[in-house]
């Protein structure tokens, strides 16, 4: 299973003799005539002496065989047209710009915590930058567009470094990367490198090879890559909460969406390896940390053959998968109960999961456990069980409202909330008043809710017609969100008279005389910053800091916020919250 990955050298190595500087290409360029450049030349032809011979196949095998998990002392072996010298960052400044989902943020550590192990530094002012790396997004057109747009201002920042600084290098990592390859180099000549999401680890080679006037890309992906060994490096030192990725890729191929084909097949990451990072995030002192992945509740950790023994759990109830079903592994309740057995005073989220996989194991633990949050994104992306077939989602608007009472009736007080897409190919009036019928039915506490973006090389764009006009889509958007917001204020209004613990994030955005923390069910709550009794601490009076719990007596809701003011400081295990 390692191999796939470990080819993933070779194969952009080819990508890189087709790619050559202007200057090597005999064309004229008035860039590569700069002192740099004429180092460069000395180093290409060094370099490309050493390519000629290039990486042998034993050097490959020889990568195939080292295990995923090493110490995190020990560096690859160079490949052997590059020296340890050249793959080192020397000191070059990274600036990392980060789009789309938290699944990227969270790539954007792991991408960090690999260059700085090669000598790279961070910077967060883009004009010191040596190396300009975005990771992108490819879910809807608009995404893309944005990447284009920023991409256009950074070829005026490339086109106006001075000839005494090193040349800018600019990348493209993550979705975009994947699915457009060639493209963005052909397009954009001043793109200097590629990194598709399970080539991270190839980021110093890629800038190496950059640094000597070509492109570079490595776009392959991966059967097993999980970046396990990889502590990802947190974006900010003071947070009181991290994600934590647990598993990559999709295989559920929903009709609509090109994630399966950005992200590739879906993996698990050992559970090990889950429960280290979690546990290193408890002695740093973090409160809270959210399991992260396209679909975390289909998660089955085989890494050992002894898992292939474990009971296999079902689907939810009225529910199909579009593949067979996956037997043994260490499932995701078994996941889940370890996780929150590290820290009975951290907070346990996921996200996100499938409606497809909520046994009843899964439901009883976050009942039972004070710590996991009582909390499902359950995204529907649908009320219509004609679109929902479309989408190959695998269930009718029927199962779906059935596994909502479910949930309800299994864990009392759950805050719920959803995905929907707003004009799917075929989507009619009356499919959209379903959808807008759902909304009202199940009362979300919050939403996330688009308009459909067809996307190439999905089932959707080979099979379906995008047949819905841009105006038609927006204006069910736009009704959708005015309903999803009425009934969210109705459901968060549930709260008012009620005590929520809250864990503290610090000074609120709008007032700096108020905080802001999140309750168990993830919702925003607003306080102003007053003393109060520590009563885990003899009835002290204090402030509170980030990374407190605090119980909030709610005095108002709007369908994202709730306001009140705050009574105590307190513990995750001694509080009560619910009204
Ligand atoms: N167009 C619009 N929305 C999409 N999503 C996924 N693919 C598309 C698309 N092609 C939405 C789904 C998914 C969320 C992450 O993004 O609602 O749950
Ligand atoms: Fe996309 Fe469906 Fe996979 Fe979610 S479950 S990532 S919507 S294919």
């Amino acid at each position: 299973m390692q191999r796939c990955q470990r080819w993933g050298p070779l194969a952009s190595v080819s990508w890189v003799l087709l790619r050559t500087c202007r200057a090597h290409s005999g064309l004229p360029s008035t860039a590569c005539s700069s002192p740099e450049r004429q180092q460069e030349d000395g180093v290409w032809k060094d370099f490309s002496s050493r390519l000629a011979t290039g990486p042998t196949f034993q050097h490959f095998l020889r990568n195939a065989s080292v295990p995923q998990e090493k110490p995190s002392s020990e560096v690859d072996d160079p490949p052997p047209y590059l020296t340890v010298d050249e793959l080192s960052g020397r000191q070059r400044k990274v600036y990392l710009e980060t789009y789309g989902c938290q699944m990227n943020v969270n790539d954007t550590e792991i991408a960090w915590s690999i260059l700085q192990k090669s000598g790279y530094l961070r910077t967060s002012n883009l004009q010191e930058a040596d190396v300009i790396l975005l990771v992108t997004c490819s879910i809807r057109e608009k995404a893309e567009q944005t990447i284009w747009n920023r991409l256009q201002q950074l070829k005026v920042l490339k086109s106006k470094r001075l000839r005494s600084r090193v040349p800018l290098k600019i990348g493209i990592l993550g979705c975009m990367a994947e699915r457009l390859k060639e493209e963005i180099l052909n397009r954009e000549k001043m793109v200097d490198i590629l990194a598709g999401p399970d080539a991270y680890r190839d980021l110093p080679r890629l800038l190496a090879v950059a640094k000597s006037g070509q492109q570079a890309a490595n776009v392959l992906l991966s059967l097993d890559e999980t970046y396990a060994d990889v502590m990802p490096v947190q974006m900010s030192p003071s947070a009181t909460s991290a994600f934590v990725s647990i598993m990559r890729g999709c295989d559920n191929m929903c009709s609509y969406c090109i994630v399966p084909f950005t992200r590739g097949r879906e993996r698990s990451r050992p559970v090990a390896s889950i429960l280290e990072e979690v546990r290193k995030l408890s002695e740093q002192g973090l409160k809270e940390v959210t399991l992260l992945g396209q679909n975390v509740n289909s998660f089955r950790d085989t890494s050992e053959v002894q898992f292939n023994n474990a009971v296999s759990t079902n689907l939810s109830r009225g529910f199909s998968s579009n593949y067979k079903t996956k037997q043994g592994g260490l499932r995701f309740a078994h996941l889940l109960d370890q996780v929150s057995r590290i820290d009975p005073e951290m907070r346990i989220r996921f996200t996100s999961p499938h409606p497809k996989d909520f046994p009843d194991e899964v439901l009883q633990l976050i009942h039972e456990r004070d710590n996991i949050c009582k909390q499902i994104h359950l995204p529907a992306q649908s009320g219509s069980s004609r679109v929902l077939e479309a989408m190959r989602r695998g269930y009718s608007r029927e199962a779906y409202v059935e596994l909502v009472h479910h949930i309800r009736e299994s864990i009392p007080g759950v805050s719920l909330s959803s995905d929907f897409i707003a004009g799917f190919c075929g989507e009619t009036e009356e499919d959209h008043f379903q959808t807008v019928s759902l909304l009202q039915e199940v009362q979300y506490n919050m939403g996330f809710l688009f308009a459909y973006s067809m996307r190439q090389k999905t089932r959707a764009y080979h099979r379906l017609k995008d047949d819905i006009p841009e105006e038609v889509k927006l204006r069910r958007l736009e009704e959708l969100i005015t309903v999803f917001r009425e009934e969210a204020t109705k459901a968060n209004k549930a709260f008012v008279g009620c005590t929520q613990l809250v864990l503290v994030e610090g000074l609120s955005k709008r007032s700096a005389t108020d905080l802001c923390g999140r309750n168990d069910g993830n919702l925003k709550v607003i306080f102003p910053d007053a003393e109060m009794e520590d009563v885990t601490n003899s009835g002290l009076r204090v402030r509170a800091q980030p990374g407190d719990y605090v119980l909030v007596k709610i005095t108002s809701a709007s369908s994202q916020t709730l306001k009140g003011h705050v009574l105590c400081r307190t513990t995750l295990k001694d509080s009560s919250t619910y009204c």
